[in-house]
């Protein structure tokens, strides 16, 4: 709680959505726990029907004066647009306005800005504000920006250099950039180290409010923040911890996904979403409880696939004390789970995620019988620290006969990083020759 600095009094604010349609009920529910996310006190939502956007205010100019009528009338401080407005839009409207107006981007950035808790985290929210705000710089209301200070849209880190001028802004930016540059290599260093010794990831991820640090916390039993609030967990938290059956594994917790996150957040943002790049799974963990599920599900497989995540992924079905699901496992193949019924606050299925996970781990490793040469005892020696030889013996010319258990990847990574020639390694051929036949078919799509 201590990062959420919450306002003495919410900012008074309108809210703005534009809608081909009649505004959708959960759309517009979700806009409202974010701008209340920001602190906001809504004064009144406001819903637009459009077929496309006025290159100008965005809106229509007579709904302009209709909502310039109302920030007088309820004596607003704040107008928030469910979208992305152009830096010309968002002046325009505060010409005409005479109030604050910020976007959805604004919006979301403060929210980040709230919650952001480790350095690289802050930093990236930083560097994203700064771009954001370096296109904002010459604004129509300028009125008395001092005095508004502090408010939404211009809290957090980079509220400082809303003062100063373009140039010192591309400065900034410019440090922020080597700053992150080396607190990620750190990262990196420490995730290779991982690597090496071959310690399975399992990543959460899911919709925003789903349940993914309260699972966290039960999981590492640790006290990672769970709170009812929209991105509780900004950055990704990690957690070593035994896993029944497995052995040691890495737990990461991820920022909540919200649906229309523009692209360039979820690319100032891709550090908290590279733990998900590179997890051995993926628990993605669903509120069944929400009449949104179906398009909070795809909203948050959407955007792991525009990232490029191709983990294997496990559904994890929290909330049952809620939607009244009974704790249970399902199949998309025999041996291959594809979800678990769970409620992470009473404890019910967690049993089953357990034996879920352990099975979706399992079914990624592979038996090889492999023939090494004497040559190539440098591989039998990883093969070793990575406690995956299951037997071995030496034949009468000195070759060594292994029988291993690994996953297939790991095994091309290892071969490949002792500068071996794969198809000299036999049983390795076996595997060789399906990877060659997968990028055949897949060139061939
Ligand atoms: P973000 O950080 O916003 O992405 O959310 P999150 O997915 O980490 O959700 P979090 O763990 O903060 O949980 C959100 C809310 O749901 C909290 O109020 C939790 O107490 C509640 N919650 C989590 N799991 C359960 C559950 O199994 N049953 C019920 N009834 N509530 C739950």
């Amino acid at each position: 709680m201590e990062n959420f600095e919450q306002r003495q009094h919410g900012e008074r604010a309108i809210l703005v959505s534009v809608c081909v349609q009649l505004l959708d009920d959960l759309d517009a529910e979700e806009f409202r726990l974010l701008a209340q996310s920001a602190g906001a006190e809504i004064l009144e939502h406001v819903s637009v029907q459009r077929q496309k956007p006025d290159p100008k205010f965005f809106i229509g100019s007579g709904k302009v004066e209709e909502i310039a009528e109302l920030v007088r009338a309820l004596d607003a401080e704040l107008v928030i647009f469910d979208h992305s407005l152009s830096p010309a839009q968002e002046r325009n409207l505060e010409k005409v306005l005479k109030c604050r107006v910020i976007d959805r981007t604004g919006l979301i950035l403060d929210i980040f800005a709230l919650r952001a808790r480790t350095h690289e985290g802050k930093l990236q929210v930083e560097l994203a504000q700064l771009k954001h705000l370096s296109t904002r710089l010459i604004r129509g209301f300028t009125g008395n920006l001092e005095q508004q200070k502090g408010g939404i849209g211009l809290r957090g880190p980079g509220e400082s250099q809303l003062e100063t001028d373009r140039r010192l802004i591309r400065v900034r930016i410019t440090q922020l950039k080597d700053k992150l540059i080396k607190v990620q290599q750190t990262r990196l260093q420490g995730r290779a180290a991982r690597q090496k010794a071959a310690i399975p990831t399992i990543s959460l991820v899911g919709y925003t409010n789903a349940g993914k640090s309260t699972l966290f916390n039960i999981l590492a039993k640790s006290d990672v923040y769970a709170a009812d609030q929209l991105f509780a967990t900004l950055d990704p938290t990690l957690r070593r911890l035994e896993w029944d059956g497995i052995g040691t594994v890495v737990l990461a917790d991820t920022v909540g996904f919200v649906r229309n996150l523009q692209h360039d957040l979820v690319e100032s943002f891709k550090a908290t979403l590279e733990e998900t790049l590179e997890a051995t799974l993926l628990l993605h963990v669903v509120d069944s409880s929400s009449p949104n599920m179906p398009e909070q599900i795809e909203a948050v497989e959407s955007v792991l696939k525009e990232i490029g995540a191709d983990a294997p992924i496990l559904h994890v079905y929290n909330k049952i004390d809620l939607s009244g699901d009974t704790a249970k496992i399902t199949y998309k193949a025999p041996e291959l789970p594809d979800r678990v019924y769970l409620s992470a606050h009473s404890g019910q299925g967690l049993d089953l995620l357990s034996q879920a996970v352990q099975q979706c781990l399992m079914g990624q490793l592979q038996q090889f019988d492999l023939v090494l040469k004497p040559a190539y005892g440098k591989l039998r020696t990883q093969l070793y620290t990575l406690n995956v030889i299951q037997s071995e013996h030496y034949d009468d010319e000195g070759d060594l006969h292994l029988s291993v258990c690994i996953a297939p990847h790991k095994l091309e990574q290892l071969i490949k990083q002792a500068h071996l020639p794969l198809d000299e390694i036999v049983g390795a051929k076996s595997f060789l020759f399906h990877r060659v036949l997968e990028e055949f078919e897949s060139k061939q799509e």
